[in-house]
Order: structure tokens, then C-alpha cells, then sequence
């Protein structure tokens, strides 16, 4: 019987943190005619972001993980000086699972002196994430199509769990023209259904229970529309219900059009997302589900 070698055994996991040694290791890697796979994150690694680096080794055989906190998505009154920084913890949760280099480059280094530049989707960043976080999509696209300059010609993999952000990057990447072909992998969730995210620490025990209220309030909504339900106001008001009970703030419950993110009235005829953005005490959780999918 052939032997079966675990392709992620054969990568060896090194720290970088200048971008002169990354480009460097990335020369070397494609003279070797490896295919680069690159999964962007901000740290705090948890399976979600291990099975985006599992899916780029499908298609790719030199993998990047970039992590870096990044203070142009923040705004003013959210958690950038909280939010977590596990960096040893994250370079041992990639070794041994296919990761080639874990970049993590220091704020000087993404944003020199003098830095001017922005990146800017409009349209589809207007709207949910968009309308409440003025400027996240901005501070996103800025510091992802740097992070594009600086890893080159690659496949870079998004989670759907930020199912905004992958549509905002696909546009950008498809108007610049930028080498990147983007892939968007599914939510990973935890058995109660729970969508995997560095906040989910935050989260009491207590606080975890009602934060199931969204994936209630998700399944009611995709089970009407699996019945044959289509009044985008009757889907949107299933998946509203319990969340409104359990959480202390809606930001927003939303049945969008799957490719702009607009809002759908009325009859759902296109593919649609139904989207939602709410918090429990400080900490807000964001989740979705494609109709059908
Ligand atoms: P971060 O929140 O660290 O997420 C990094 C990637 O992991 C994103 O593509 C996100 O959608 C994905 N991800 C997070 N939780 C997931 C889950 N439960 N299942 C599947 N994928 C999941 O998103 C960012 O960082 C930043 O905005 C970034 C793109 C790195 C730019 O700074």
C-alpha cells in the first residue's frame, strides 16, 4: 500500500517580521515553483483561522499567515488596545499544521512615517458593518491590499464569517486587478453553533449561552426559507425574534442581497444573506447564513 505523508508535516513554521524577509523567503519559495497560499488575520488564532490555512493547502504549498492588530479598522470607542495579542501562542498553533511563515510585522513597518495612502471599496462597504463602523472597510482595504503588495501573486483565503469583508475584498481585488485570486471558506462554529471568533473570549459563561440566540434566530430564518417562505420581512423578523431577547444592543438584522450586501424588500428573488450584528454587553458578535446554502 502506498504511504500516505501528511503534506502539512513537511512545513517548517519561521517567524518573520521584517517584509525585506519575506519577500526574500517568497522569491526562493517560487523559484522552487511553489504556488503561495496566504491567510491574513489580527492573532489570537482559533480553528476557524486554521481551517482558512487548511483550505489554502488545498490549492496552494507554501503558506503565509500574516497577524497583525490592525489600529486603521478600529474606530475611536472600539477594542484595538484590548483586543487580544497571543503571538507565541499563535506561532505554535500554526506549526505542525502546514504553515510555512507566520508574518507579523510591526505597526512601522505597515504604516512608515508620513504614511497617506487609503484604499476605498465604495458600495458595497456602505452598507451593515459599513454604516455602523464608519471607516472599518477603509482601515480593512488599506491594510489587505498592502498586505497583497507585500506577499505578491497568491491565493489568499477569507473566512464567510465576515461574509461583508470577503465581498469588500473581491471587489477590491477585482477592480485593482490585484494577482490574488480569493477564496472564501465557511464558518467554522463550535458544536452549540457558535461561529468561532477571537471576541467569543470575552464573552461569561452566562454571556455564551444567550450568544446562541443568534444561531436560533439564523436557523428559524433558513428553515422558513427552506419551507418556501420569501418575504424578506417575514425572514428577517424569524431571525430578529430571539436575538432581540437575548442581547443587550442590535446593531443590525439584515436580509441582504448575497453579492452588493443591499437590502432586499419584499420578495427575496436573488440570492440572499442574512446578516446580523449585535452585542452583549461590550462585546459584539457578527454572524450570518446564506439562504439555502
Ligand atoms: P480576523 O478577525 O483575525 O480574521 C481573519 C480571517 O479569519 C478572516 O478572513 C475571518 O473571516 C476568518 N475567520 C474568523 N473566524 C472564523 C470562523 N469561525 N470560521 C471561518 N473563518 C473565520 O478579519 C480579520 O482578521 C481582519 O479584518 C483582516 C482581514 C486580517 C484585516 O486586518
Amino acid at each position: 500500500m502506498a504511504q500516505v505523508t501528511d503534506r502539512r508535516a513537511e512545513h517548517v513554521t519561521r517567524l518573520v517580521h521584517e517584509s525585506s524577509e519575506l519577500r526574500a523567503l517568497l522569491d526562493g519559495a517560487r523559484s522552487a515553483g511553489k504556488r503561495i497560499g496566504f491567510v491574513p488575520t489580527m492573532g489570537a488564532l482559533h480553528e476557524g483561522h486554521l481551517a482558512l490555512v487548511e483550505h489554502a493547502l488545498l490549492s496552494a504549498d507554501f503558506i503565509v499567515v500574516s497577524i497583525f492588530v490592525n489600529p486603521l479598522q478600529f474606530g475611536p470607542s472600539e477594542d484595538y488596545s484590548r483586543y487580544p495579542r497571543t503571538l507565541d501562542a499563535d506561532v505554535e498553533a500554526c506549526r505542525g499544521r502546514g504553515v510555512d511563515i507566520v508574518f507579523a510585522p510591526d505597526r512601522e513597518t505597515m504604516y512608515p512615517d508620513g504614511f497617506a495612502t487609503a484604499v476605498e471599496v465604495s458600495g458595497v462597504s456602505d452598507v451593515l458593518e459599513g454604516a455602523h463602523r464608519p471607516g472599518h472597510f477603509r482601515g480593512v482595504t488599506t491594510v489587505v491590499a498592502k498586505l497583497f503588495a507585500l506577499v505578491g501573486p497568491c491565493t489568499a483565503v477569507f473566512g464567510r464569517k465576515d461574509y461583508q469583508q470577503w465581498k469588500v475584498i473581491e471587489r477590491m481585488t477585482r477592480d485593482l486587478g490585484l494577482p490574488v485570486g480569493i477564496i472564501g471558506m465557511h464558518t467554522v462554529r463550535e458544536p452549540s453553533g457558535l461561529a468561532l471568533s477571537s471576541r467569543n473570549r470575552y464573552l461569561s459563561e452566562a454571556e455564551r449561552g444567550r450568544a446562541l440566540a443568534i444561531i436560533t434566530g439564523l436557523r428559524a430564518a433558513d428553515a422558513a426559507f427552506a419551507a418556501g417562505e420569501r418575504d424578506a420581512q417575514i425572514i428577517e423578523s424569524l431571525a430578529r425574534g430571539p436575538i432581540e431577547k437575548a442581547f443587550d444592543r442590535i446593531d443590525y438584522v439584515s436580509v441582504a442581497d448575497a453579492e452588493s450586501l443591499q437590502p432586499l424588500v419584499g420578495h427575496i428573488a436573488s440570492r440572499a444573506v442574512v446578516a446580523v450584528a449585535a452585542k452583549l454587553g461590550t462585546t459584539r458578535l457578527i454572524d450570518n447564513f446564506v439562504l439555502g446554502d
